[in-house]
């Protein structure tokens, strides 16, 4: 589909969040684990809310989270990129300018809607190592051990971004790599001045970088943490995506990168090989998607669990009458709670990689099977989570950056990258210059045990050798009578899902524009812990006592999640591009 995308183009650059609930003692992860970027959050009132506008743009939008990455992605479609050109550029932009989530070292998924109606996705998620075990994180005596999963090269899995751009560009896209690439290698060798929302970031883990001599030398000032104003040169990164501009992916896969990680990895008690590196590969697949009121939702099928759980969720709200009921209502509140704790419960219990399992997304979305799950919700009652289980019955058998293109024609791209915690696993290998991931704590360490998002998973997301973690991550593509509406998603580890799910339902049903969407107070429930994570100013005083005396149990949060979207006007056919207020690094620039 060469040349598909002319220049009309909108993209919006969804930043991988970074992760975290820092939390890493098993009693601590039952909690509400903290968000990593809470400190960089702005606060917002219903009266901010009410006066929020969208940046709007006739031909084409970038959104990201970080302001370079955007203008990158701009540039290149205005020399004559298409939207996947322009997502690449930008995937490696925020690689650089947005070191914590942005990666090569990492993985993801993106969602890919073609004018002629064809929707495709593409899992570039890490893989397991081969030499990976279900119980590589247990003692033995069988417990979790905190931080093998996410402090160690242990929790590394091999990382897909590079082999995912790839693959995107040589089908899509219409620029060779060194044209796309060049931007980052400018921007990693020449440095770029950091901002207050960069240095929020890097805040977060600044004594972390102390830790590993290569890893200060890059992220620390001479022993110092970098202030506002100072420039972050990246000339090993910039070095590592010379050989990737030079060698493509096979230069990351088979050549002296995967070997300095392998070596890395080895030298300090991981299991990366370089059959794993030689082994690694892409899939290109069918969205999931459902429709609600209209509207068409394509988004992604297991390794994620996003588009599933999404579109549970939406069945099961479907009749209910949201709009009338109003924002932050005790009714849509309950509602959207109930919904939440049930299909997380079926999240959890049913989806894994399909590669290794069987995932029973037709049952799970089935009218039938929604009729029954929502039957289930009682009007002025909560359920205890306790009381629910996976909808199905026992399991059968065995077993964050986001952006978005859209252009003229109707064609759009999702995209959702991530190395899980803010700067993944905080270690760099050798002088390769990028953050490693800890995707693999996305894995069910044990049955049971919670993982770092206080998911409580089970056998069917277990560690094989080879296998992709379950992911929350949701780039998503929303159609309206056939027609590109709205490209949406977001970071944040499980409140990925509601984040997304709101940025939709904000407009669909509570009649918001895209930054109002984007920017509202939010709600999470994931079934377990039986809590519902809810950010300041979404319920008055009056409405959280009665939804507390239904049996609801809130826990409040500064904030979570960066949504980064697009909506094509309907009416005006403009473009309009959203970064959320918690990601001030983040811009809307379009043309
Ligand atoms: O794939 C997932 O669901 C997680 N590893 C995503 C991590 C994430 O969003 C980090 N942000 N808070």
């Amino acid at each position: 589909m060469r040349n598909a995308f002319p220049a009309w183009v909108a993209i919006a650059i969804l930043a991988a969040t970074p992760a975290t609930w820092a939390a890493q003692s098993s009693s601590a992860r039952h909690k509400i684990p903290r968000q990593a970027l809470d400190a960089t959050a702005a606060p917002t009132t219903m009266a901010a809310l009410a006066k929020a506008m969208p940046v709007t743009a006739k031909h084409a939008m970038v959104v990201s989270a970080q302001h370079l990455a955007s203008q990158v992605g701009v540039d290149i479609l205005k020399q004559g990129g298409n939207a996947v050109d322009a997502a690449v550029a930008v995937g490696y932009a925020l690689a650089v300018v947005h070191p914590c989530c942005g990666n090569i070292g990492g993985g993801g998924f993106m969602v890919v809607h073609l004018a002629n109606g064809r929707n495709l996705f593409l899992d570039f998620r890490e893989k397991a190592p081969l030499k990976a075990t279900p119980t590589m994180y247990q003692d033995a005596s069988g417990n979790v051990i905190p931080g093998k999963s996410t402090g160690s090269y242990l929790g590394v899995g091999v990382p897909g971004t590079v082999m995912g751009m790839d693959a995107a560009l040589k089908k899509y896209g219409s620029m060779p790599l060194q044209q796309v690439i060049a931007p980052a290698i400018k921007l990693a060798r020449d440095g770029f001045v950091l901002q207050q929302g960069d240095i929020n970031i890097l805040n977060e883990r600044v004594k972390d970088f102390a830790k590993y001599p290569n890893v200060a030398a890059t992220f620390l000032n001479h022993g110092k943490p970098y202030v506002v104003g100072d420039r972050l040169r990246q000339p090993q990164l910039a070095h590592t995506l010379e050989l990737i501009e030079k060698g493509g992916a096979r230069a990351f896969y088979r050549g002296s990168i995967a070997r300095k990680v392998v070596a890395a990895s080895q030298a300090q008690g991981g299991i990366l090989s370089m059959k794993d590196f030689a082994d690694y590969s892409v899939t290109w697949d069918k969205p999931v998607s459902c429709d609600y009121h209209g509207y068409t939702i394509v988004s992604d099928p297991p390794p994620s669990s996003g588009g599933t759980t999404i579109c549970q969720i939406l069945q099961i709200l479907k009749p209910y009458p949201l709009a009338q009921w109003g924002y932050g209502s005790v009714n849509s509140v309950h509602t959207m709670i109930e919904a939440e704790r049930r299909a997380f419960a079926d999240r959890n219990t049913y989806l894994g990689d399909p590669a290794f399992v069987k995932n029973p997304i037709d049952k799970l979305l089935s009218p039938q099977h929604v009729a029954a799950m929502r039957a289930t919700i009682k009007p002025d009652k909560a359920t205890p989570s306790s009381e629910i289980k996976g909808s199905l019955g026992p399991v059968e058998g065995t077993n964050t950056t986001d952006y978005s293109v859209v252009d003229q024609h109707g064609n759009a791209v999702a995209v959702t990258y991530t190395i899980n915690y803010l700067f993944g696993v905080g270690q760099i290998a050798g002088d390769t210059g990028f953050f490693l991931n800890n995707e693999m704590d996305d894995f069910t360490s044990k049955p049971g045990v919670p993982n770092s998002f206080g998911l409580v998973q089970g056998r069917i997301n277990q560690i094989e050798p080879g296998k992709r973690p379950l992911s929350s991550m949701s780039p998503t593509i929303v159609l309206r009578d056939g027609k590109l509406f709205m490209v949406t998603g977001s970071p944040g580890g499980s409140t990925i899902i509601s984040t997304t799910l709101e940025s939709f339902l904000n407009v669909a049903e509570f009649g918001m524009n895209m930054q109002q969407a984007v920017d509202a107070p939010r709600l999470h429930e994931q079934w377990l812990p039986d809590q519902v994570f809810v950010e300041p100013g979404l319920l008055t005083a009056a409405a959280q006592r009665k939804l507390e005396g239904m049996g609801h149990h809130f826990k409040a949060v500064k904030s979570w999640g960066a949504d980064e979207a697009i909506l094509v006007n309907p009416e005006t056919g403009l473009l309009e591009g959203a970064n959320d207020r918690r990601r001030p690094a983040g811009l809307a620039a379009g043309y």
